[in-house]
């Protein structure tokens, strides 16, 4: 490869496939900066000393032109650094590592021939692509930042990953950091992922992905580890019923972790966790409802979500307030000592489905019934995908412009 003025230049030979002619060496010498529109992408083209540098023009934080950012050269250190005047991002313009902000940048390798800038606009393997995508994935997800965990969302998809995955990724990363055990968020990630199954519109399927992730992250962020106990020396059902009732922590997770040790899932432990979960109308419900929840999330995403789920939904289980201690639930305990036999006159009765609303709405205390009504009113999944198609930039890494 020779040298003109400090510019490698290449031979016609030496230019693959995946290059592509940018613009006239002349041309950026005599501006500084250009802007080539190669298949479907804007690619920035500076002239920076004697290199000759290639980036996207679109700034991965929220996609305004970098072309109109700003260069600084160092050039004994050979450093280069480009500033997005919207918001300073700073990328280092010969790596595109992001030096003060989020995303990374995507740069392109260039060479001069005959006069001609190229550009190899050839992609990273995709297998590459994916793993950087779980990585600032993670990044996102720790700051609890919704519209990078939406552009990383996109960049998996685009990669070719299963974005459903990523729910698996963020339970496996927030599973012990629920100092009280299984949240809503978790709940509520089994309803987006069947949204996300039943759904053929890409947005919306990807709004779903990120919703569950974004709440998951939420319910964590700036949350510790809580590890759970070792293994104990034996699984016994009763013995993780009575360290549940005693709510003592790490002999009722020993129980679990030794029971999961031998071998067992979800499908053996799910009739004595439940049995926990009724002992006390615990958490108004929420823990028994919690169980379906958690094995639905197992059935769709796999053995990788088994053990952090039952550890965590253990652990709600333990800490959950006890519903029949308060004075105007007692009436619950006489109730469940009557169930099944009380099951005849439990039978729907003309008005109930007008009581269960109106229960549902109001006399909840502000939880899960207010929640309803919201969803009514809003249609949750416009919402969410209208949340998404709002986040920074996410529509053309879509269109896989990035
Ligand atoms: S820093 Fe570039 S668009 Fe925000």
């Amino acid at each position: 490869m020779a040298r003109q003025g400090g510019v490698a230049m290449s031979s016609p030979a030496e230019i693959g496939a995946e290059w592509r002619r940018a613009v006239a060496l002349d041309r950026l010498r005599r501006d500084g900066k250009a802007v080539a529109k190669i298949e479907g992408k804007q690619i920035a083209l500076f002239a920076a000393g004697e290199r000759i540098l290639a980036c996207n023009n679109r700034c991965p934080h929220e996609g305004y032109p970098l072309a109109e950012g700003t260069l600084a050269e160092a050039p004994a250190e050979g450093a280069c650094t480009l500033t997005c005047n919207w918001h300073n991002w700073k990328f280092d313009l010969a790596t595109g590592d992001n030096l003060h902000g989020g995303d990374n940048l995507r740069v392109y390798p260039t060479r001069v021939v005959e006069g001609e800038i190229w550009v190899d606009v050839a992609d990273p393997p995709a297998a590459e692509r994916q793993a950087q995508a779980y990585e600032h994935l993670r990044a996102g997800f720790e700051d609890d930042d919704y519209d990078r965990m939406a552009r990383e969302l996109a960049r998996l998809a685009k990669a070719g990953g299963d974005p459903a995955q990523a729910v698996a990724a963020a339970i496996e990363w927030s599973h012990d950091r629920m100092q009280y055990g299984m949240t809503h968020a978790y709940a509520a990630a089994s309803g987006w992922l069947r949204l996300y199954d039943q759904s053929r519109d890409p947005e919306l399927r990807l709004a779903c992905i990120v919703e569950a992730v974004g709440y998951i992250s939420f319910d964590v962020a700036r949350e510790p580890s809580y590890p759970f106990a070792p293994p104990g020396p034996m699984w016994d059902a009763a013995g993780f019923l009575a360290a549940v009732e005693a709510q003592d922590e790490p002999l009722a997770i020993g129980h679990l972790r030794r029971a999961l040790a031998e071998g067992n899932g979800f499908a053996e432990l799910e009739p004595v966790l439940t049995e926990a979960a009724l002992a006390h109308y615990a958490g108004f419900g929420h823990s028994l409802i919690y169980i379906p929840h958690a094995g639905d999330l197992i059935a769709r995403l796999g053995r990788r979500v088994e053990a952090p789920l039952i550890l965590a939904l253990a652990r709600a289980l333990i800490y959950a307030r006890r519903e029949d201690l308060i004075p105007e639930f007692r009436a619950y305990a006489d109730t469940l000592a009557q169930w099944p036999r009380s099951l005849p006159s439990a039978r729907r009765r003309p008005g109930d489905r007008k009581s269960a609303w109106r229960l549902g709405r109001s006399d909840h205390g502000g939880g899960g019934g207010g929640r309803v009504s919201r969803a009514a009113a809003l249609d949750i999944p416009a919402a969410a995908r209208r949340r998404f198609a709002q986040s920074a930039a996410v529509r053309h890494r879509l269109a896989g412009e990035d």
